[in-house]
């Protein structure tokens, strides 16, 4: 979402300026470039150094300054980018924006500019809670700025608390990310707007007893990178995840599941829905009697006999659910050995129109790695994908999916 995208961050001058010098630096990892715009009041707590240094841009700072206003101009700052974002916003910086005043740089692009703005304010907690500020809050609100945070907490001051730290980097870039889908989907850029996508990611945990259980060795990261190609695809996206360590993807709505059992009952409930992707490595079978309390070793030297049933296949259940089968059901197949044959029977018996076929033989790396090579297999044929990473994977499965659902 924000890869090729150019910013402009408006940083104003407030002891929350610190997190600013990581939020470019986390904006750029996502392949943002972030052109900065300093205020008088930030450059009393960052220097115009460490911001262009971290930024890789040239770092505004003077409304009147000959160079700049005749190679860019505070005009073309604020109309030549696709956001402007606001970290920190003071409570100053926001009176001005409520009321018009544009008598520096920051003030005057924000005047000037056409594009959406999200401001991240960060002030003390009596200042954000002064009816002034409040006012100024509600006027942006109704002008379209979208706002992020402040939180509560500790303040740089000793022993004051309340509302009005600034939110940390990694959601600022989250809202800054779901301001341009927004602005995608107004355009009518995404092609998965208006739909719903259901995913199943990770491992199940099927129990032996409260403390035991069966797993497998999946790790999340391609369900999980296909929650979040649906959602800046457009859709709007439910992940029903087993155990993993990874976050939550941002902006799209997760169930929590252990056993493939709940797993099951997830994706049923969250049905209607256009795709469903089953990306879960499920496990095949569970512990028939789940011990009440923990097995303990009964002196014998003889291990005790654990008796294995059968799990719900999810992926075959929604192929032949009778009216609320996805129109589009893509499954994985994750093999050691024979992988076309068995991706093609995996095919009819559970009635998906796509299998994703890996293989996942521990030389691949696959499992748990960051790479995927995955062969296509449809009723139309196989095709064969190069190396590529599982975002990417993730990115070119939705891209199919949602021209296969416009057909
Ligand atoms: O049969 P196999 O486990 O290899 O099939 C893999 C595909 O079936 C994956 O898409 C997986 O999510 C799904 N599956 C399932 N429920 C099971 C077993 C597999 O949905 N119990």
């Amino acid at each position: 979402m924000l890869s090729g995208k150019q910013i402009v961050l408006i940083i104003s001058g407030g002891i929350a300026a610190y997190k600013s010098l990581d939020l470019i630096r986390r904006l750029k990892e996502r392949g943002a470039r972030v052109i900065p715009v300093m205020t008088g009041g930030a450059q009393e707590f960052i220097t115009p150094l460490a911001v262009g240094a971290l930024s890789a841009e040239t770092v505004f700072t003077d409304l009147f300054d000959r160079q700049a206003e005749h190679d860019v101009g505070h005009i073309r700052l604020a109309r030549d980018h696709d956001l402007i974002l606001v970290a920190p916003a003071t409570a100053n910086l926001m009176a001005k924006m409520a009321h018009g005043i544009a008598d520096d740089l920051a003030t005057a692009i924000l005047l000037a500019t056409d594009k959406p703005v999200l401001a991240a304010p960060a002030m003390n907690p009596k200042m954000w809670d002064n009816e002034a500020t409040k006012r100024n809050r509600a006027i942006l609100k109704t002008r379209g700025i979208v706002f992020c945070g402040p939180a509560a907490g500790e303040m740089a001051e000793r022993g004051e608390a309340g509302t009005g730290r600034m939110s940390e980097p990694l959601e600022i870039v989250a809202a800054a990310e779901a301001v341009l889908r927004d602005t995608a989907l107004k355009a009518g850029d995404l092609p998965l707007a208006g739909k719903h996508v259901l995913i199943t990611s990770g491992p199940t945990h099927e129990p032996i007893d409260p403390v035991r259980y069966i797993a497998n060795r999946s790790s999340g990261k391609q369900g999980h990178a296909l929650a979040r190609a649906a959602w800046e695809a457009g859709a709007r996206v439910t992940l029903v995840s087993g155990p993993v360590t990874l976050p939550d993807p941002a902006h799209v709505s997760v169930i929590h599941v252990e056993s493939a059992a709940a797993m099951l009952r997830a994706v049923e409930a969250s049905l209607p829905a256009d795709i469903a992707i089953m990306a879960a490595a499920v496990a095949d079978w569970r512990v028939a009697a789940e011990g009440k309390e923990k097995i303990k070793k009964d002196g014998s030297g003889r291990p005790p006999a654990l008796e294995l049933a059968e799990n719900p296949d999810i992926l075959a259940t929604v192929g032949h659910h009778r009216n609320l089968r996805p129109r589009l059901l893509i499954g994985f197949a994750a093999e050691t050995q024979n992988l076309l044959d068995n991706a093609r029977s995996k095919l009819e018996r559970k009635k998906a129109d796509w299998i994703v076929a890996n293989d996942v033989s521990p030389q691949t790396g696959i499992m748990g790695g960051d790479a995927n090579t995955v062969r296509l297999v449809s009723r139309d044929g196989v095709e064969d994908w190069p190396e590529l990473g599982k975002a990417e994977v993730a990115r070119r499965i939705i891209a199919r999916a949602a021209a296969a659902l416009s057909d």
